[in-house]
């Protein structure tokens, strides 16, 4: 079975000269802090010489040979790294072989004419003569299409394909064809969410063998007696794959159960709310919660897919739209956009994207991971302040507000009040300092907190003087 993200493989980009694979390749190592190897780069450095001049003294055989042992040097690497083939790598049939075994490979697509634009007049042997180039375009297509394991056009596609991640508007419709395998499904969601789209999804699953599951909706669904009770009715083998259709709670259960059910089986997020697809079905944390303890216990388990199909946000209330756009604009704040502007699916597509780049880059939440922490020390802090009465979207709203004052941007301070209007709460104040004190990042006592030097450049584990961050968090409570 063909590879459904880049986790823990190389990527490789492919696709014909002038497609952005040197450009892309070298912002999309640097999201995921990976080594980026140019392939034409390595075989100029191999043969001391520039490719033009080998192509002139050498030929092209000789060129294809030292690109075909460089090409499988790379990767043969144990280490994933991040490697731009050149648009003739593909060639050899090795070099096709050891990419299905050791890669997961995205080809970059590109026109003819815009390709023949971008690379004649430079020094490129291939693009010096219109009419060969167009037949070498159309000679090498079939060979792109049988390494592609995903196709991207632009840096927030590549992003979305490493992980996995397909987003589009009415992508729930093809659901068939985007869970991996041909194996049995278990769908996993709540009866709510199963009454408005769970027949789109089973349409689309039509001609799997299939077995349904309903569990409680919203956070109900992660205790124990809910997993326990999934283990027992899933029927599901090991060459099975389970779907979890819905909110955060239900895609951290499922996924869950997923982690866990014969020691783990590969599982499919589709999230329906915007918290679901901008944020909690991306990155591969699953969890359930303890009594007084939320997330307390979970596994790292990746999902194969992740299908955001923004069409079936049209369905969510209110309340739930409101959670999901405080996450955007922690999103839009970390890296520097201001997304909240656009257009819903557009917020999906970008936020979706931003996650999977930095969860690709930890996706054991060791270091850069920490980022997406903004804001969210002090909504914990009033959530369990107010017995987790709080509507989540409202609290991180304040967390926002929070850390925005601390890192002493006014500018987007005032953005934010305008677009998530945050409004002080009624808590203890006492209590939600102790919480504070008690989370989970905080090193003995004191909370280590997610700032931004400016908007992008985001700072973590930082440490300040308790008199400020005391103030900071009693500005929030009413
Ligand atoms: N794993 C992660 O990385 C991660 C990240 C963020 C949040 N989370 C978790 O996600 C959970 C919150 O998720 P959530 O905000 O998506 O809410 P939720 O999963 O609790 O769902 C909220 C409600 O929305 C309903 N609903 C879902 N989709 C709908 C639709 N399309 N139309 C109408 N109603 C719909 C559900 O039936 C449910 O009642 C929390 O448990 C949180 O811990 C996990
Ligand atoms: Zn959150």
């Amino acid at each position: 079975m063909r590879p459904s993200h880049a986790l823990g493989r190389h990527l490789a980009l492919a696709g014909f000269m002038g497609a952005g694979k040197s450009s892309l390749g070298r912002e999309v190592a640097e999201r995921l802090g990976r080594v980026f190897v140019d392939l034409d780069h390595e075989v100029e450095s191999r043969a001391g010489r520039s490719i033009a001049e080998l192509f002139d003294e050498q030929g092209e055989a000789a060129f294809r040979a030292l690109e075909e042992q460089a090409a499988a040097d790379t990767l043969r690497g144990a280490e994933p790294v991040v490697v731009a083939l050149g648009g003739g790598a593909v060639l050899p049939e090795s070099i096709r072989r050891q990419l299905a075994r050791g890669a997961f490979t995205v080809v970059l697509d590109v026109e003819p004419e815009d390709a023949w634009h971008r690379t004649s007049g430079s020094d490129r042997p291939l693009a010096r003569d219109e009419a060969a180039f167009q037949t070498l375009y159309r000679t090498r297509a079939p060979l792109y299409d049988e390494v592609a394991d995903a196709r991207a056009d632009d840096l927030e596609e590549l992003l979305l394909a490493a992980a996995g991640a397909h987003v589009e508007v009415g992508s729930v419709d093809d659901l068939g064809s985007l869970v991996p395998g041909d194996g049995a499904v278990a769908l996993v969601a709540d009866g709510h969410v199963s009454g408005i789209h769970g027949v789109r999804a089973q349409l689309a699953l039509g001609g799997r063998d299939l077995e349904q599951h309903e569990i409680p909706a919203g956070e109900a669904a992660k205790t124990p007696a809910v997993l326990e009770r999934l283990w027992t009715e899933l029927r599901l083998g090991r060459d099975g794959t389970l779907v979890a259709l819905g909110g955060g709670a239900t895609t951290d259960v499922a996924g869950f159960a997923a982690a866990t059910h014969m020691r783990g089986v590969p599982w499919v997020a589709v999230p329906t709310t915007l918290v679901g697809q901008v944020d909690a079905g991306i990155g591969g944390k699953t969890a359930i919660d303890l009594p007084g303890a939320k997330n307390a216990v979970g596994a790292f388990h990746w999902p194969a897919r992740v299908v955001c199909d923004p069409g079936l946000l049209e369905t969510l209330p209110d309340e739930q739209r409101a959670n999901g756009l405080a996450e955007v604009v922690k999103t839009g704040l970390l890296a520097g956009a201001p997304v909240w502007e656009r257009s819903e699916p557009e917020q999906v597509r970008f936020c979706a994207s931003f996650k999977a780049g930095v969860c690709l880059a930890d996706p054991h939440d060791r270091g850069t991971r920490n980022q997406l922490n903004l804001g969210h020390t002090f909504a914990h802090a009033l959530e369990v302040a107010a017995g987790y009465t709080l509507p989540h979207g409202r609290a991180v709203a304040l967390g926002l507000l929070a850390a925005l004052r601390l890192s002493g941007l006014d500018e987007q301070v005032r953005v934010l009040q305008e677009v998530l209007a945050p409004e002080p709460v009624a808590v203890d104040p006492d209590t939600a300092w102790a919480a504070l004190g008690r989370d989970k990042k905080a090193e003995r006592g004191s909370p280590r907190l997610v700032l931004l030097d400016a908007p992008g450049k985001p700072r973590w584990g930082v440490e300040l003087p308790e008199a400020d961050v005391r103030r900071a968090l009693e500005e929030l409570i009413a």
